[in-house]
This record gives structure tokens, sequence and C-alpha cells, in this order.
């Protein structure tokens, strides 16, 4: 059977659990199908290899982080044909994030509003999950891994949660990503702000190289930014990731506009939007970034793809690589082979 009408055969079945419950049978369910090798089953996209970050990714369609919080789930969303996974957020100490429900569907927008709150086992079975994934052991592909703060870390403290994060997951990784747009820890996106972003590169900067001289291998960080930044605050974090020489950033997280949703069921829910209302405002961060960043370091594109369409339109406005997320729930794993066909047709 394949991928694409197990999926059209679940959906209606997922669709009518609670969003989080649906996570929690779909998951697993996969692991289990990788573990007994039915994954293999899923045709996986043709080669389309791109250089970025000085990684090679084998094709430029990537699951975004939030989907798999613990690293506990790798190996079966490698299947699905992603040409690299990120997982995550982490934070250094476990916590059980927000209260149930903190996940809502809004299907008639293609969107999920979700104020989880970095939920996460920290970063030490974190760290155990992702070396007993087979994707790692075996070097099977790029690995993304997502660092955050604990919600009860004091903001001004949090440049100690991320570095403390960095440490641990640096030789893990392909790549990590310092998640600081999230709008559902308190102030986290005041780290975007000039002074505050400026002390934190700097520190992050300077462990970088100090742990690239400890592992004798230079891991690439990548800095995740909100919709929600107007011009003048795009180009001051441009300038800053330029200054202090990161590698990439990844663009954008959710947002907390409520404007496309207007009136739909779950609409005021607090949390962070992500779907297709996301996709023209997360379009129009990557555009002034590229216009700012001037190809000084790569854009990763993500925020609202549903079709290979969507995918392409994120090349078009700067990014070098795409990530999904939402998309996945909407459209089931189809949706990876369209976006990477799309991608591979276009070049
Ligand atoms: C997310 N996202 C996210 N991002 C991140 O950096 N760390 C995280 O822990 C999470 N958690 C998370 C949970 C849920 C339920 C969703 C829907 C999203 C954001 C995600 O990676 C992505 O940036 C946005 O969702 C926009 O892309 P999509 O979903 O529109 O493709």
């Amino acid at each position: 059977m394949s991928d694409k009408l197990l999926y059209a055969l679940s959906r209606p079945f997922l669709f009518s659990l609670d969003p989080e419950t649906a996570h929690h049978l779909a998951l697993p369910a996969l692991k289990r199908a990788a573990a007994c090798g039915l994954t293999s089953l899923i045709p996986r996209p043709q080669p389309d290899p791109r250089t970025v970050m000085g990684i090679t990714f084998p094709n430029p369609v990537g699951l975004a982080a939030g989907l798999d919080k613990d690293g506990a789930y790798i190996d079966g969303l490698a299947a699905l044909g992603f040409g690299f996974i990120e997982v995550g957020t982490v934070t250094p100490r476990a916590q059980p994030g927000n209260p149930r429900p903190r996940l809502f569907r809004l299907p008639q927008a293609n969107a999920i509003i979700n104020r989880m709150g970095f939920n996460n086992g920290g970063v030490d079975a974190f760290v155990a999950n992702v070396q007993a994934s087979k994707f790692y052991q075996n070097k099977e592909g790029v690995l993304g891994l997502n660092i955050g703060k604990n919600a009860d870390t004091p903001i001004e403290r949090a440049a100690d949660d991320y570095l403390h994060c960095l440490e641990k997951v640096y030789p893990y990784a392909s790549y990590v990503t310092v998640n600081i747009s999230s709008p559902n820890t308190k102030n986290l996106r005041q780290l975007q702000g000039g002074s505050e972003l400026d002390a934190l590169l700097a520190r992050l900067k300077d462990a970088q190289l100090r742990l690239a001289d400890r592992h004798m291998r230079y891991v690439p960080i990548a800095l995740k930014i909100a919709p929600d930044v107007d011009r003048e605050q795009i180009n001051a974090i441009a300038a800053a990731l330029i200054r202090h020489k990161m590698d990439a950033v990844i663009a954008t997280n959710t947002t907390v506009a409520r404007d496309a949703v207007k009136g739909l069921p779950h609409a005021d829910e607090a949390g962070g939007l992500s779907g297709a209302p996301v996709f023209e405002p997360s379009n129009a961060v990557i555009r002034a970034l590229s216009a700012e960043l001037k190809g000084a370091l790569p854009i990763i594109g993500v925020g609202g793809i549903l079709s290979g369409k969507d995918a392409l339109a994120k090349i078009e406005a700067g990014a070098s690589l795409v990530q999904l997320y939402t998309g996945l729930i909407y459209r089931g794993p189809g949706l990876v082979r369209e976006c990477a066909a799309a991608l591979r047709t276009a070049r």
C-alpha cells in the first residue's frame, strides 16, 4: 500500500481525535513501521544534492522543528524522504510545557495554533535518543538539533541555557538551530532585539569555535526567527548575523498574528499560528533578509508550504533549503516528494 493511500485512509481517523492524541498515535506507529522495515516501501525523492552551510543535503526539503521534540522518532521520519531532519526544541532540563489543550487544528485555513511551550525530556535524554537512532549511527543523513531555554530560566540568563544545550548536542549535530522565536516561552522573542541578540550571538560564536577545536569538527549554527518582525528589526538581525559570522538563518517560526483566520473556530486561542496563513508573512521576511544578507549566509525557508509550488516560492524568495511541518499534517508524507520534485525540476 502506498504511503499516500495509507495517509488518505488514516487521516479521517486521526482528524477525529484530539490533535495531540493523534500526534501520540501517529509517531509511534511510524516508529514501529520503520523498526520492522515497512517504511522502506515508501518511495524516496530522486537525489537533488545541494551544498549549504558546507553540508551536502541529499535534497532541499527538510522536516521543521517541533514535530519530534525529543528526537525519539528520527528513523521513522527519515523514511519519509526528507533531505534533512530537524528535531527539538530541547531545553537543558525536562519540562512539561503548557497545560492541555495546547494544540488546535483550523482545517478551513490549513492551519494549526500551538502553545506547546517546549514540552521535552531535557537535553540528556534528547542526546541519548539521537545516539540510539540508526540515522545518526549510520550517518544516513543531515540532522539539525534545535535548542532553547527552560521556561523558568530568567530571560537575562537565557544565554546560559543555549550554551549548555550547545555543548551537549554539538558532537551529534550536522547543524544546530538556536530558537529565539517561539511565542510560547515568556519574553523569548525579546532575544531577537539589538543588544540582547548581539550578546547572545557573541557567546554562541565563541563557544562554537571552542567546541570546533575540542571536537575537531566545525558545526554550523542557524538562528531561527519569527515572522512578526518589521523591516527595521530584520535589517538589525541581518547585520548581527553577518557581524557574528552565523552560518544560516531559518525564517520563520509561527506567527502571533490572527488576521488571516479571524472568525474561525479556535482562531482566538493563544499561541503560534502555522500553515497557510503564515506563508506570505514568512516569504516577506525571506525576501527582506535576502535583500539585506546579499548571500553572506543562506536562508532556510519555512512557513505554510502546502504544495510543491509553495516550496518553489520559498526558493524564489531567496531560500536555499525549505522545511515543512503543518503541510505534513494536512497533505501527508506525499508532500515531501511533491516539494522535492518541484524543486528539482525547477533547477
Ligand atoms: C512548531 N514549531 C517549532 N519550531 C521550533 O523551532 N521549535 C519547536 O519546538 C516548534 N514546535 C512546534 C510545534 C507545533 C505543533 C508546530 C505546528 C510548530 C514551528 C515550526 O517548526 C515551523 O517553523 C512553523 O510551524 C511554520 O512552518 P509550517 O508549520 O507552516 O510548515
